[in-house]
């Protein structure tokens, strides 16, 4: 069983997604020693923003040189995606929603004929058999009915964007009031690390 684990934080060692998302591979290897886990970290290898050009390319015409490295790169993460099963992601809020770094990724691997195609009963995900497990963290709160609700582009955007692809039940653990106070970030953390000790096995 394939496992993909991916990490778009720029915060390096002090990110909590980072955490989060580490708990969740260890408590899925924990069930499933034979797991085979390819690592990805978008913020140290970041992917470059899609460009008219990289959609030119996928049309046929000649890359110019510059691009051919991360032409590559994009195919790879396309293709790491493809031949996952599990897919375990990182999505710190920046901004009220996800990474750059992590966008650039979602570009490389929502693909017409790859991840999704448009039929006769218009969008049809192909991505559909695979478990996706997203660890979020966020520096405040944004529950339903709370005033930042309306805030709120990471779990909503990556919950429609796997969905389109697929992926009707990503499972997410969030780590919230990160950055509300010390004892809101202790509380979160721990919530969330307890709940990944808590998930369905692999
Ligand atoms: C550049 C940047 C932008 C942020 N924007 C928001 C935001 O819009 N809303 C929010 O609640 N927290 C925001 N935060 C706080 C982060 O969501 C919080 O620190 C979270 O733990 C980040 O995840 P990470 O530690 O894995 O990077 C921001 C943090 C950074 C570094």
């Amino acid at each position: 069983m394939k496992l993909l684990h991916i990490d778009s934080s720029v915060l390096g060692p002090h990110s909590v997604s980072r955490q989060l998302s580490a708990a969740i591979v260890e408590r899925l290897r924990k069930t499933t020693p034979d797991l085979d886990i390819v690592y990805r970290d978008l913020s140290s290898t970041p992917l470059a923003h899609l460009s008219g050009s990289h959609l030119a390319a996928a049309q046929g015409a000649a890359p110019e040189a510059a691009l051919q490295q991360d032409l590559i790169a994009g195919q790879t993460v396309l293709e790491e995606f493809l031949a996952a099963d599990i897919v375990v992601l990182g999505a710190p809020m920046y901004n009220f929603t996800i990474p750059s770094q992590l966008k650039s990724w979602i570009d490389r691997i929502v693909v017409a004929g790859k991840t999704f195609k448009y039929g006769a009963q218009g969008a049809e995900g192909l991505a559909g058999n695979k478990r996706v497990i997203i660890a979020v963290s966020r520096g405040g709160y944004y529950g339903a009915g709370s005033p930042a609700a309306a805030g709120e582009y990471v779990e909503t955007y990556l919950r429609w964007v796997f969905g389109f692809i697929g992926v009707k039940n990503p499972e997410f653990i969030s780590a919230d009031g990160i950055q509300v106070g010390p004892e809101h970030r202790e509380k979160a953390l721990a919530g969330a690390l307890q709940a990944a000790t808590n998930l369905r096995a692999a």
